[in-house]
């Protein structure tokens, strides 16, 4: 392939990625974007296969296997509630690479036509040292953000007096260290960035709150994108520079969205520890609050007897797998005349999109699926909110209770709604860490037991 009919496959490519992303932006042309997605990748990838740079085939094949194996078996592995932390994981790889080819290119400068080692050119310095640094801070981060939402690390923020005068610190002494680089190119230098680079990724997630993880997760997948466009720079692949700004613009505008789904400042978050600083000790049920329960019978009858009802699911919802079960159920409601809707919050489950996919997978129409702020106001006129496995989304301490660490995130106005039904399996916590006053309102009933288990229970009582 010449480099003309290259750098046309290229940008044909990143167009099919720019309508991927497009397509995403809607569950219901989501599909469509996914493939778009897929073909731009095929095409990027056999275009790079063609190029007359390619030194060796075997190593490549030996990659592409090695790799591939892995990434089926964990694919076919994974549970869609693990979703997170996987990404997590993956990020932590495309932040090793940039590291890896920075390595590569600053010990073999000539292979990279760069220069000669000790006489590399200073643009290419500078794209080397951001990209090091970058990859380096998104490997560290990401193990620490995985390592939090698989529980192995506390998701508590981790704060100490000083940090965030630490971290301004080791990023000044790490912007100094990379403009150093481009008049000292010893090997110190390059490694003293990487090793500044690993300290901050470190320190910039550890004091970040379990709350807080959602805008993390997106703010790596971006970082992780502007860790390959930084490899595309040192190896002059256009390619990876459009595919790399696209995933860092991207994942940058996602994890705005998030913060102002969560009401939290975008700098707090990627500075670190500020989200968590309200962050007090979760409040108990205490005092003489005590919850109505009622059996799956119950919720039957009240539900049937309702003109409307809107469904809020949540991650409990996810972990039960009871999307079907509450399809069934909400047919069975809407032949029975009730008005069915579901109410999605912005970080409902444990990734973006969470419930859409769930709601998606079991077939539910798109015109009953509605984002927050499309609905909030209809649960003052709705008979019946039926909460299934969702908690934080719905505290109404978020609105009310200044100390409480997610006070300020917009939450679903469900105690609004005549009835509150709310399914899960005990008065415990969500994943903010704190405790729910709708328990134990005098319009709550609670609905204690597996979310799956409850509809099937449900839909058998409406039979
Ligand atoms: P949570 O507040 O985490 O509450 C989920 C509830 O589901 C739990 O209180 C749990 O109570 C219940 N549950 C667990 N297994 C269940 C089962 N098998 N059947 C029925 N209930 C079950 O969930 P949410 O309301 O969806 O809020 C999401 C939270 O996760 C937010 O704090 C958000 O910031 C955070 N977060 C979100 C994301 C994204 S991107 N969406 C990523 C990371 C973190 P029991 O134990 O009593 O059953």
């Amino acid at each position: 392939m010449t480099e003309n009919q290259t750098a046309i496959a290229y940008l044909i490519a990143g167009v099919f990625f720019i309508m991927a992303l497009r397509g995403l932006s809607s569950p219901v042309t989501a599909r469509r974007g996914n493939f778009l997605a897929i073909a731009g990748m095929v095409i990027a990838i056999a275009t790079t296969l063609a190029s007359p740079h390619v030194v060796s085939y075997e190593w490549i094949a030996a990659g592409v296997v090695i790799g591939g194996a892995i990434g089926t078996f964990i694919a076919l592995r994974i549970q869609m509630t693990a979703l997170p932390q996987l990404v997590a994981a993956f990020h932590s790889l495309v932040g090793l690479a940039a590291v890896f080819v920075a390595a590569a290119a600053f010990y073999a400068p000539e292979a990279y036509g760069i220069g000669q080692a000790g006489d590399i050119h200073v643009e290419s310095l500078i794209e080397m040292g951001l990209g090091t640094a970058i990859g380096a801070i998104t490997f560290t981060g990401s193990i620490i953000a995985f390592g939090k939402l698989q529980g192995l690390i506390t998701s508590n923020p981790l704060v100490f007096p000083g940090q965030h005068l630490l971290n301004a610190l080791l990023l000044a002494l790490l912007i100094a260290a990379i403009g150093y680089f481009c008049f000292d190119q010893s090997p110190m230098i390059f490694w003293i960035i990487v090793g500044l680079s690993l300290a901050i990724g470190i320190l910039v997630i550890v004091p970040i709150g379990g709350a807080d993880m959602p805008v993390v997760i997106s703010m790596l997948n971006s970082y992780s994108g502007w860790a390959a466009c930084g490899i595309g720079f040192t190896l002059s692949n256009n390619m990876l520079i459009i595919t790399g700004a696209l995933v860092g613009s991207s994942g940058a505008i996602l994890s705005y969205i998030m913060c102002k789904g969560m009401n939290r400042s975008f700098f707090s978050v990627i500075l670190g520890g500020f989200g968590g600083e309200t962050a007090g000790p979760a409040a108990g049920p205490g005092g003489d609050r005590s919850a109505k329960s009622g059996s799956a019978e119950d919720a039957a009858f009240i539900l049937k007897n309702a003109g409307s009802v809107i469904i809020v699911p949540g991650y409990g919802f996810a972990v039960a797998q009871a999307q079907h079960a509450l399809r069934e159920m909400a047919d069975m409601l809407k032949e029975q005349g009730v008005k069915v809707r579901y109410a999605i919050h912005p970080v409902a489950g444990r990734m973006p999109g969470h419930m859409n996919v769930l709601l998606a997978e079991a077939k539910v129409p798109y015109d009953e699926v509605f984002e927050l702020e499309d609905i909030n106001r209809d649960f003052a006129s709705t008979d019946v909110a039926f909460v299934i496995g969702a908690n934080d989304v719905v505290n109404p301490a978020a609105k009310t209770d200044t100390t409480s660490p997610i006070y300020g995130m917009p939450v679903l106005d469900a105690e609004n709604a005549g009835t509150v039904l709310f399914c899960k399996r005990s008065l415990a916590s969500g994943y903010a860490g704190v405790d729910n006053p709708l328990f134990y309102r005098d319009n709550t009933m609670m609905l204690f037991g597996d979310a799956k288990k409850m509809c099937e229970d449900v839909v058998k009582a409406l039979g």
